[in-house]
């Protein structure tokens, strides 16, 4: 999940997109690449665990940081912390620093069938380099003024991580997040819809109180209220995801 717009619904997304595909049977990572931890806690793990940063640092391997939810089935958590900020200035004096951490997660790859990654609201170095990692990117759009601001920055730090850096990223899609029933919303679908044409999830996320009210709980919403319109939203985009990867 990328955006470097703040509060679009990255890690809610992660979190809950992440926990359905668990649901449905996929065995998922999910890794937080944010120092402000919030898919760590929001998943009810301890923000001062042995986490991203500890690996980038070289102390640790994925494998020896990475926690298995004992609340979700087939979900596993690479924690963050907010010693990660350090990484934007540590990793650019690294050897291959942009592939830090590719070769973080190279060992356990295959070990799932999907990694999701929360970003942070940045493109700073750390963000490229889940870019350089990732097969694809996955960009949250908050139904509100100024939806597409920024959009345009994004797309062009993911051109020019195509060209020199991963030439195999692609674009997952775009998703359409805390939609209301109202004008405002309808014309910020219609104009996502138009510049971005068939990247765009047809499964569109509605503004449900309980999607934050769930990670206060450590939970992901399906856990918290499975009738809730938030928890209905994210299980229909895991079954369009994982249809879409072909799974
Ligand atoms: N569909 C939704 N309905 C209601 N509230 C939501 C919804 N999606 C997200 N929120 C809330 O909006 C806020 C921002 O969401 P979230 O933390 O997922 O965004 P983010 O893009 O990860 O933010 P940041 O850029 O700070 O990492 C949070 O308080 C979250 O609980
Ligand atoms: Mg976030």
């Amino acid at each position: 999940m990328a955006n470097q717009k703040g509060g679009v619904g990255k890690t809610t997304t992660a979190i809950n997109l992440a926990a359905s595909c668990a649901i449905l049977g996929k065995k998922v990572l999910l890794v937080d690449a944010d120092p402000q931890a919030n898919a760590t806690s929001g998943l009810g793990f301890d923000i001062h665990s042995a986490n991203l940063y500890d690996c980038i640092a070289g102390r640790k391997t994925a494998a020896e940081v990475i926690l298995e939810s004992e609340k979700v089935k087939n979900l596993s958590v690479l924690p963050s912390s907010i010693d990660l900020v350090a990484a934007d200035t540590e990793l650019p004096l690294m050897d291959e620093g942009h592939f830090v951490v590719k070769n973080i997660l190279a060992p356990v790859k295959d070990d799932y069938d999907y990694i999701f990654v929360d970003c942070s609201p940045s493109l700073g170095f750390t963000t490229v380099n889940v870019l350089v990692a990732a097969d694809s990117v996955l960009i949250p759009v908050q139904c509100e003024y100024f939806a597409l601001e920024g959009l345009g920055k994004l797309l062009s730090t993911i051109k020019k991580t195509r060209e020199k850096l991963n030439p195999d990223l692609a674009i997952e899609g775009f998703v359409l997040t805390m939609y209301g029933h109202n004008r405002l919303s309808n014309q910020v679908v219609g104009e996502v819809k138009k510049h971005f044409e068939g990247l765009v999830f047809d499964t569109i996320v509605t503004r449900n109180i309980r999607l934050s009210e769930a990670p206060g709980y450590g939970i992901p919403v399906i856990l918290y209220d499975a009738s809730a319109t938030g928890s209905v939203n994210y299980l229909n985009l895991a079954k369009e995801f994982i249809k879409r990867n072909n799974g």
